[in-house]
């Protein structure tokens, strides 16, 4: 009998140490301790003895299972730290190695550009003032000097969204900010109007059915052509270069008189002629002129007493003048990599 539970003991001592996982190690005690296992069958065949072994027999296969138990035990604990040591290596984490740069998102080069003219504006003494997107046709049209059936309505090809008893557009430009400005205010006024505008528009390389424009007004007495001038000058000369010179040529806009385009020489070029400039040397950046008397009395502001000027920009074109920018369709278009090249903090 003693020698059988030597035998067991034995092969439970060597299958515990060849238990090198807690897969192995629950098999084991499974087969040796567990309630089916082979010592614990051993208890039932006490019944089976003569009575006067049973006692001995019991603290045998007592001691047996107390001796096992406390093998386990041990074994269980050895296991354990090994598999705990082996976890730690496999994940350990090497601080050495060099971190992962996040992506950073970066503002939309229409607005840094939006930014940057409002910027110079401020420290012209012009405040930055937004207006309505969807707005009245008096305001996009009639109080600008461009009455219905005027043929100059057609220049703005613009988005009516409702026509029965009051003509509602999406605004072509950002032109009726000058009226809206002027409604609110008494003079001097001096306002730069960022924003979205809309048109019926093909789009190609150079036309966008939305755009941004930046609208900018002075009114107050003795406002002159020099004054816009300067203004002008000094902005071109602050985004463009400060050795850029300035044209003014005649040009027509209902809203005011005289009306100017405003033409740089050609950074690329220097006015030589190239591809940037068609082959002329100068770069129209905007129109602009003298406010039209009649806007001044379509807001009740006396004429012969004020004068002002205005001026109108496209906020694209001059992105793509400044960065060489071919397609206007890019700016629409959340592309990452076109958009990433105007993070400032990586350049
Ligand atoms: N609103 C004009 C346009 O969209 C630009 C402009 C503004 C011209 C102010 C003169 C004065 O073309």
């Amino acid at each position: 009998m003693n020698d059988e539970l030597e035998r067991i003991r034995q092969r439970a001592e060597q299958d515990l140490a060849a238990a090198c996982d807690s897969q192995a190690l629950a098999a084991w005690y499974a087969q040796y301790l567990g309630r089916k296992g082979e010592v614990t069958s051993l208890t039932r065949r006490l019944g089976a003895l003569p009575p006067e072994e049973r006692p001995a027999f019991g603290q045998a296969v007592n001691a047996l299972k107390t001796t096992l138990q406390g093998s386990f035990d041990r074994r269980q604990e050895e296991v354990r730290r090994a598999e705990l040591t082996q976890r730690l290596e496999a994940e350990a984490v090497d601080i050495t190695l060099p971190g992962r740069a996040p992506d950073i998102g970066t503002l939309h080069p229409v607005t840094q550009m939006i930014r940057e003219v409002t910027d110079i504006f401020a420290h012209l003494g012009f405040q930055t003032v937004e207006g309505p997107e969807v707005e009245d046709a008096y305001y996009a049209f009639d109080a600008l000097n461009i009455p219905k059936e005027h043929p100059a309505r057609d220049v703005w090809d613009t988005i009516f969204i409702q026509s029965e008893s009051r003509e509602i557009v999406l605004r072509p430009h950002t032109s009726p900010m000058q009226i809206r400005t002027m409604e609110q205010s008494t003079p001097p006024v001096r306002v730069v109007v960022p924003g979205r505008c809309y048109r019926y528009e093909a789009l190609d390389a150079t036309h966008e059915w939305h755009f941004h424009q930046i609208e900018g007004l002075a009114v107050d007495e003795r406002i002159t052509m020099s004054d816009l001038k300067g203004v002008l000058a000094e902005f071109a000369r602050q985004i463009f270069g400060r050795e850029r010179k300035v044209r003014f040529r005649c040009d027509y806009f209902p809203f005011v008189e005289p009306g100017v385009d405003f033409a740089i020489d050609c950074m690329v070029c220097k006015g030589v002629g190239c591809r940037v400039c068609k082959g002329t040397g100068w770069i129209e950046i905007l129109g602009a002129g003298m406010v039209h008397p009649n806007l001044l009395i379509n807001v009740g502001y006396d004429p012969s007493r004020y004068t002002g000027f205005a001026f109108g920009m496209g906020v694209e074109r001059l992105v793509m003048l400044k960065y060489g920018v071919q397609d206007i369709r890019a700016f629409y278009q959340g592309d990452v990599r076109f958009l990433a090249q105007f993070n400032r903090a990586a350049a």
